[in-house]
Order: C-alpha cells, then structure tokens, then sequence
C-alpha cells in the first residue's frame, strides 16, 4: 500500500500537473530543452533531474518548505511562487527567493520502464 504508479508518457513539456501521493500533492514537470539548458554546470540542479528515456523531469513533493503551502506553477516564468510569504523555487525546485530554507522534498520513487512508482 502506499504506492503511486505513474505513467511519465502522458505529459507534456512545460506543463506542470499536480498528482496525489499518501496524501500529499505531488508536482511533476516535463522540463523543457531551456529548462535543462540552464540548468548545467548547476551539479545541485542536475542530481535532482529525473531522466527518463531521452525525457526529464522534475518530481517533488508539493509544499512550500517554509511553512507548508503549496506554491503555483507559472509557465511563463518557469517557476512556482509561494503566495503566502513569497518564497520561489525554481524548474528544478531549487530556492529562489526564501524565506523557503530548502528545494522542495523529493519523494521516494523506484523507476520502472516508463513509470516511476512513488513510494
Ligand atoms: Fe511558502 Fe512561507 S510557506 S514562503
């Protein structure tokens, strides 16, 4: 029990969907050709970076490590905003602006062909 099954295929580059594991939400972002393109020389960026076949992804537990909210997706600016103290994290869930004392969490997760199965 506990375990999230899910299928990396169905998304699309640039949009970020919000899944549900053991309660929490989960932030999953097919990360654009730019996306990666900034993030190299980032050794910090690049371990977080899920590959998956020849796709990347970020795959994070969904709440704002400050305080717990849960921070917005904004397509245009390639990042999530934290509404209730401003707090940022980047494509990749680094910090961008704090308060935020971290990147968000990343989940436990085991890859299996085109799945990645959290939990
Ligand atoms: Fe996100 Fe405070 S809870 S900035």
């Amino acid at each position: 029990a506990g375990f999230t099954t899910l299928d990396m295929t169905t998304y699309q580059e640039g949009v970020m969907v919000t899944e549900k594991w053991r309660g929490k939400p989960i932030f999953v972002l097919k990360k654009s050709a730019e996306v990666m393109e900034n993030e190299k020389g980032n050794p910090e960026a690049e371990a977080r970076n899920i590959k998956i076949g020849n796709d990347n992804f970020m795959v994070a537990i969904g709440l704002c490590t400050h305080l717990g909210c849960i921070p917005a997706f904004r397509p245009d600016e390639n990042d999530f905003l934290c509404a209730c103290h401003g707090g940022m994290f980047d494509a990749s869930g680094l910090v961008k602006k704090v308060p935020p004392p971290r990147g968000f969490d990343i989940p436990p997760f085991k890859i299996d062909g085109t799945n990645l199965i959290l939990g």
